[in-house]
């Protein structure tokens, strides 16, 4: 299994092979808001650090009915997490020794988690041509002796989403077919007035959406996903499995609180609005890198100087950027960055715009 340091965010690695100052490195290379956590969240934290010596609700009763009703869903449609993450390896624990198309490139924990799980994996590569977009061509690729498969909308790395007949095709094929399929939505929320596939998922207990609340709230360190699906005997089987207290009384906490954030979710949104948009026009207007249109909050290139090392010529100016080098159907020429506040991304540009000046 290949080593679970292989991600963006990883600025103490960048910062010991250089033997710099991890503090002195800005980071584009995971997609975190930068607004921070929420005010109302700090505070709340601050003021509950008691709630560390006691035990979590084991069942997450009150984080689970705030998700439920987030999405207009029974509580027994959703199961929490410690981050995404876990939640991943918690389906692949359904899937053992199974076989599971994979779009590539992707995120990485489904092959990891996969992999862990001695299932067989099949590659489906999206192609450069078809701006990394899936179409109707994946329905012919899941076909009988497939298990599963793990979709990304919108896609990391590529920040393109599935197109909504696309998706209902493949999950009408999936049906069908008896193939369980999960929807990683983990950046979802950073699109105005997506509801993604949730409300849809009454028709289709064959299907497991994931959520993420690490990026939209910025607390990656915190940790907190959830799973929703009306499949209630898979639903059963995760929840019987899991560990107790998997998600600390914080992030339980944060759960409980973020959603009803409307100021926060509205400046996040904003600020998006204003900073892909900044940062999109300024990496267009650089003829040595093709970008692909972002639906979130990071943006997918391509360096078109042969060869060249973008990530390393960034370091010199302190920023880091993700290499996208070690995705399978990728080379070391694609690159993804965050979107981060004004003046961070003007210093990306006008590193950027220095360093292709350099001939
Ligand atoms: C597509 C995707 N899914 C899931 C995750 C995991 O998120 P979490 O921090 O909630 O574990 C990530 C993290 O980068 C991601 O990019």
């Amino acid at each position: 299994m290949a080593d679970p340091g292989q991600h963006g965010g990883n600025v103490l690695e960048t910062a010991l092979k250089l033997g710099i100052d991890a503090n002195s490195l800005t980071d584009f290379s995971a997609n975190i808001n930068p607004l921070g956590m929420p005010a109302r969240l700090r505070e709340a934290l601050a003021a509950q650090l008691a709630l560390a010596e006691r035990y979590p609700d084991p069942l997450y009763r009150r984080l689970h009915q705030r998700l439920a009703r987030h999405h207009g869903c029974p509580e027994s449609w959703i199961l929490a997490g410690n981050g995404a993450t876990e939640l991943i390896f918690d389906l692949a624990c359904l899937l053992r020794q199974k076989t599971v198309l994979l779009l590539t490139p992707g995120f990485a924990e489904y092959r990891r988690a996969l992999q862990w799980m001695e299932c067989r994996i099949v590659d489906y590569p999206l192609a450069e041509q078809d701006d990394f977009r899936p179409d109707h061509r994946l329905l012919s690729a899941l076909r009988p002796g497939i298990h599963a498969l793990f979709l990304c909308t919108p896609n990391n790395p590529t920040g393109q989403l599935i197109e909504p007949d696309l998706l209902l095709a493949i999950a009408r094929r999936c049906k069908e077919q008896n193939i369980l399929l999960v929807i990683d939505e983990a950046f979802m929320d950073f699109i105005p007035d997506a509801v993604g596939m949730i409300p849809e998922l009454g028709h289709w207990p064959n299907i497991f959406v994931l959520r993420s609340l690490t990026k939209f709230y910025a607390i990656p360190g915190l940790r907190l996903g959830y799973l929703v699906s009306g499949n209630s005997q898979g639903m059963q089987q995760l929840r019987s499995r899991r560990p107790p207290w998997t998600i600390n009384a914080f992030a339980a906490l944060a759960g409980e609180m973020v959603l009803d954030d409307r100021e926060y979710q509205q400046r996040t949104r904003q600020w998006l609005r204003e900073e892909q948009s900044y940062l999109q026009a300024g990496l267009q207007s650089l003829p040595e890198i093709k970008i692909w249109r972002p639906a979130a909050n990071y943006i997918f290139l391509r360096c078109l100087r042969q060869g060249f090392d973008l990530q390393t010529a960034l370091l010199d100016y302190r920023l880091l950027i993700r290499s996208c080098g070690n995705y399978p159907g990728l080379t070391a020429d694609y690159y993804r960055l965050a979107v981060r506040g004004h003046e961070e991304n003007r210093r990306l540009l006008d590193a950027m715009t220095r360093i292709f000046s350099h001939g």
